[in-house]
């Protein structure tokens, strides 16, 4: 049997910065690579976002968006199966069941939570921000996943559905496969343009989509220090450097360093490369993006959403079954 390995696409904005891609995008590809004989189930976290966002118009548009840049940015269909829950009613069926089982104690001593309520006035969040965990969990067990790769914010949420599958199968019997997380191997932090991290609220960020104009802004943005042209100067104390490294081939990397330790590089030089460097990047991605439709990405959904309801309704019929709601 294929692993099958579950992974999520959140639409938390309309747009995707070049800090998303090297962070989620990127990871999520070379996973594929990594684990050839993997099936990758890859879901819109859309009914997640109704936790934060009440703005139906801005969901669906952002969530449309992102999964074209998603596609244009190379995600391989015949490894990656896209959906989206909201067309799978299993997802909010086992969210019930899986509610009623779950301890109140257990959902308090969740990070999300906690940190939602130290951020905010407790009697002000959502039950969904709350339960949120559940609704995870649900996307997880109705699928038999093996493996989840997340991150370390995200642990302790996959390990509650590991322990909800279990408590599940110890009252009715047998009936989900544990999941694992994988801890996906931490990015290194890369700084961004002004020594922080890249960011939609720093007002600092790249996305993917931008023009020449508004790329060449950013790159002048970037902060370097005072030596003059002729100073021979240290790549690795450089923000223009650690940014160019990101798109380089390691003989250019090789390269560059050697002119940067060698004197009479300038930044706006430096600069230069870098501006030309991104946009080599993002000119392919943009070329696709222009190419795909909304109706491609609907189209696309609706027939996933066939196959997955059949797994889905399937493992949502025998948890009715155990639990007693058949008759
Ligand atoms: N909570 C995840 C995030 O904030 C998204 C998510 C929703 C998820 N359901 C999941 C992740 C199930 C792993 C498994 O990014």
């Amino acid at each position: 049997m294929k692993k099958r390995i579950l992974t999520w696409i959140k639409p938390t904005d309309s747009q995707i910065h070049l800090a998303n891609y090297f962070g989620a995008v990127k990871p999520m590809i070379d996973l594929s690579k990594e684990f050839p004989d993997a099936e990758f189930f890859l879901f819109l976290a859309i009914m997640h976002g109704l936790t934060w966002l009440h703005d139906g118009k801005a969901i669906h548009d952002n969530s449309l968006n992102v999964l074209k840049i998603y596609m244009a940015c190379g995600v391989d269909l015949s490894k990656f199966v896209i959906y989206n829950p909201a067309d799978v009613p299993a997802h909010a069926q086992l969210n019930w069941v899986l509610g009623c089982i779950t301890h109140m104690g257990f959902m308090e001593r969740m990070h999300s939570y906690k940190e939602a309520l130290d951020k905010g006035k407790a009697k002000e969040i959502s039950v969904g921000v709350f339960t949120y965990p559940i609704l995870m969990a649900a996307d997880i067990l109705l699928y038999d996943a093996d493996v989840v790769p997340v991150g370390q914010d995200q642990k302790q949420h996959v390990e509650y559905a590991r322990d909800i599958a279990q408590r599940f199968n110890n009252l009715f019997w047998e009936t989900f496969k544990l999941p694992q997380p994988y801890i996906k191997p931490e990015v290194g932090t890369i700084i961004w343009i002004d020594w922080r991290k890249m960011s939609k609220s720093y007002n600092n960020y790249i996305w993917l989509l931008d023009d020449e104009k508004q790329v060449l802004k950013r790159v002048k943005q970037i902060a370097t220090d005072t030596k003059t042209v002729e100073e021979p100067k240290d790549p690795d104390q450089c923000n223009v450097y650690a940014l160019c490294k990101l798109f380089l081939t390691s003989d250019e990397d090789t390269s560059l360093r050697k002119k940067y330790q060698a004197g009479w590089l300038s930044y706006k030089e430096a600069k230069d490369y870098l501006f030309e460097k991104i946009m080599a990047f993002l000119k392919p991605i943009q070329e696709r993006y222009a190419q795909i439709s909304d109706q491609e990405i609907i189209d696309l959904m609706k027939k996933n959403a066939v196959y997955v309801n059949e797994l889905a309704n399937k493992k949502i019929a025998e948890v009715y079954k155990k639990v007693g709601f058949t008759l």
